[in-house]
């Protein structure tokens, strides 16, 4: 599953479109213009570098960020949590955006480098698997993860390890695909439906258990927009 992943996010770093479907599905800077993105940021960003964006929620939207704060934005795909989360921070704050594909990490030092220098300090990328995180332990304040959970094979390690680096009192926000009802028998053929978050997307119930299970103690949850089989939303668990 993760080489499938690796070359259906390469395809989009590479094609410059988070929406390879040719069907009209809100991606890119539509989508994050939904979802509420900071305006001045939407202007900063050229339009390019928005087509790949390809979160399923907003995360800034359920947070009041701190200056110093240390935050991981897992999957960071293009940078763009990862940019919203820097213009919060001042010079002794950072941000770390992490991914599994190589193209990703590269994006998103570009877009440093060309359009956000003034926020370069406080920035990096590596790139890295979200069940094994390159940290020592509680290092952040906060993790975000915007699309990233439901394409995870092992989410229960993965949640472990975001609670592992994560400081007492810090947070997770994850917005993803969450799953409805049991999926009719296609979805187990479409090469692309677990790189697309469908097929590995949790139930409500699953999200919140592997959240409770992982250490969380205090789970928040919020519904997005309902697609037929699924619905974006955000779930928030506190260390
Ligand atoms: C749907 S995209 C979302 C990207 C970004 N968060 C955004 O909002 O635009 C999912 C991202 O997760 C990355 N990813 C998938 N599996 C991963 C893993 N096991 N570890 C780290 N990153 C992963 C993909 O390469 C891709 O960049």
């Amino acid at each position: 599953m993760k080489t499938q992943v690796k070359k259906v996010y390469r395809r989009c770093v590479q094609r410059g479109s988070s929406n390879l479907s040719g069907v009209d599905i809100p991606s890119g800077k539509k989508l994050a213009k939904e979802f509420g993105y900071p305006s001045d940021l939407l202007k900063e960003i050229p339009a390019s570098h928005w087509k790949t964006f390809a979160g399923c929620g907003n995360p800034w939207l359920h947070v009041k960020m701190r200056p110093k704060w240390r935050v991981l934005d897992l999957g960071c795909g293009t940078g763009i949590d990862t940019a919203v989360a820097s213009k919060s921070l001042d010079k002794t704050g950072f941000v770390v955006g992490i991914d599994l594909v190589f193209e990703m990490v590269k994006a998103s030092n570009a877009l440093f480098n060309s359009y956000l220098c003034s926020e370069r300090g406080k920035v990096s990328f590596l790139g890295a698997e979200g069940e094994y995180l390159p940290f020592k332990s509680h290092v952040f304040d906060l993790v975000v993860s915007n699309g990233v959970l439901s394409l995870l094979p092992d989410k229960r390690v993965a949640l472990e390890d975001v609670y592992r680096v994560l400081k007492d009192g810090g947070r997770v926000i994850i917005c993803d695909l969450v799953r409805l009802c049991p999926l009719p028998e296609y979805f187990y053929d479409l090469g692309d439906s677990w790189a697309w978050c469908m097929l590995g997307a949790p139930t409500k119930l699953e999200l919140k258990d592997l959240l409770k299970n992982a250490g969380f103690s205090t789970i928040r949850f919020t519904w997005g927009k309902t697609f037929h089989y699924f619905a974006t939303a955000t779930a928030i668990g506190f260390k």
